[in-house]
């Protein structure tokens, strides 16, 4: 951490964790001061104060979050009593700030970026590079390998130069290998630059913007696909071999209640091997799985609050320097992406740690217990 700036925010949200890790803990709503609600008849009824993570946990708790929710003081008010982290759903991506003539609209990020400071919330960035954004003012220079690399390091400079001092870190490279391990993605980056040397001059151009931000490389399904795990893992090896400035693995955690018991441990110790920090970064377990299951709707949660417990539990044997923080993708149900077209089956996932009225589910005692050792 070279930049005072970020150490004296980090060193004022410390201090403000301790009443609750957003300055606003004590907003209104009941959920701001503890108080447990009758459960869902599906929650295991727990009755007494609800704790805050972020004041269990020795390290950030954080959230995904969009500029529509900070108009809604329930969320709001949950996420500054539990959280001391948060991360862009989607509004710091190329789809909401690189416009088609290639200028920069950084209007809703600044909203992200104002939310988390007047909160005194750390800011982490997501995502630089991700295969999935292929922007117009990209494609129109498709095959120019020149122009595009000119083109992503202006982005890069100018969206992490904005956030310096601020942002914590970055996810510089979302989802870089292929889809169940079976090697690495082609996408626009790889093809205009080079199946790994996209991703080195990704960070490159990251560093050079922000000397002090912790740059992440960011995957999904290094649990459930042990090939994909290795392949990730050897990329990472090869990355850091060639220079670039990697440092930390983010695992998204998109899990589901068929995740095999054990998974989640066996995978943070591996992916801990290389001693980088690791950030638990888009944690939530979908009561939908890939199969048939016609177990009780309380059943399934037992089992959601064991996988998270689970999940919690290997996080917290890493050694502590290299707990970068542990985050959900959403807070209440209602508002996880699972329950959003394209995503949203049946309507009926619940796949974070509070239902849909911001009351903690079996899932969030889970958390709160394994926390508590
Ligand atoms: C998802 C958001 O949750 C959705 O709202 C959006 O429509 C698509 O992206 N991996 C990632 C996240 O790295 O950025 C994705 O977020 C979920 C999967």
């Amino acid at each position: 951490m070279s930049d005072p700036h970020r150490r004296g925010l980090l060193a004022a949200g410390g201090a403000l964790m301790l009443a609750g890790c957003g300055r606003q803990a004590q907003a209104s709503g009941a959920q701001a001061s503890g108080e447990a609600y009758d459960p869902a008849p599906s929650a295991a009824p727990r009755s007494g104060p609800v704790p805050a993570l972020c004041e269990l946990a020795g390290f950030p708790i954080g959230t995904c979050m969009s500029t529509g929710l900070t108009e809604d003081p329930d969320w709001s008010a949950l996420a500054v009593r539990q959280c001391s982290q948060v991360t862009a759903e989607w509004e710091m991506k190329m789809e909401s700030i690189l416009k088609d003539d290639g200028g920069f609209d950084f209007s809703r990020a600044d909203g992200i970026a104002a939310y988390a400071r007047e909160r005194g919330l750390r800011l982490f960035g997501h995502t630089l590079v991700w295969y999935a954004q292929n922007p117009q003012a990209l494609q129109r220079i498709d095959g120019n390998r020149a122009a595009f690399d000119n083109a992503v390091r202006n982005y890069i400079l100018a969206v992490v130069g904005r956030y310096r001092g601020q942002a914590v870190g970055w996810d510089v490279v979302n989802e870089a290998v292929a889809e169940h391990g079976e090697g690495l993605r082609d996408c626009i980056y790889s093809r205009n630059l080079g199946q790994e040397d996209y991703m080195l001059l990704a960070f490159r151009y990251a560093r050079e913007a922000d000397p002090g931000a912790v740059l992440l490389i960011n995957d999904y399904d290094l649990e459930k696909t042990p090939a994909k795990r290795a392949i990730f893992l050897k990329l990472v090896e090869r990355l850091l071999k060639r220079g670039a400035p990697i440092g930390g693995i983010g695992t998204q955690s998109h899990f589901d209640i068929h995740l095999q018991p054990g998974a989640a441990r066996t995978a943070m110790r591996e992916l801990a091997g290389l001693g980088l920090q690791i950030h638990v970064s888009e944690a939530d377990i979908s009561l939908r799985g890939d199969r048939m299951d016609l177990r009780p709707r309380a059943d399934k949660l037992k089992v959601q609050a064991a996988r998270y417990r689970e999940l919690m539990g290997a996080f917290l044997e890493l050694p502590a320097h290299q707990r970068f923080a542990f985050t959900t993708w959403g807070l209440r149900d209602k508002d996880s992406w699972l329950r959003r077209p394209p995503n949203a089956g049946d309507g009926t996932d619940a796949p974070l740690p509070f239902d849909d009225q911001g009351r903690p589910k079996p899932a969030f005692w889970a958390l709160a217990d394994a926390l508590k050792g």
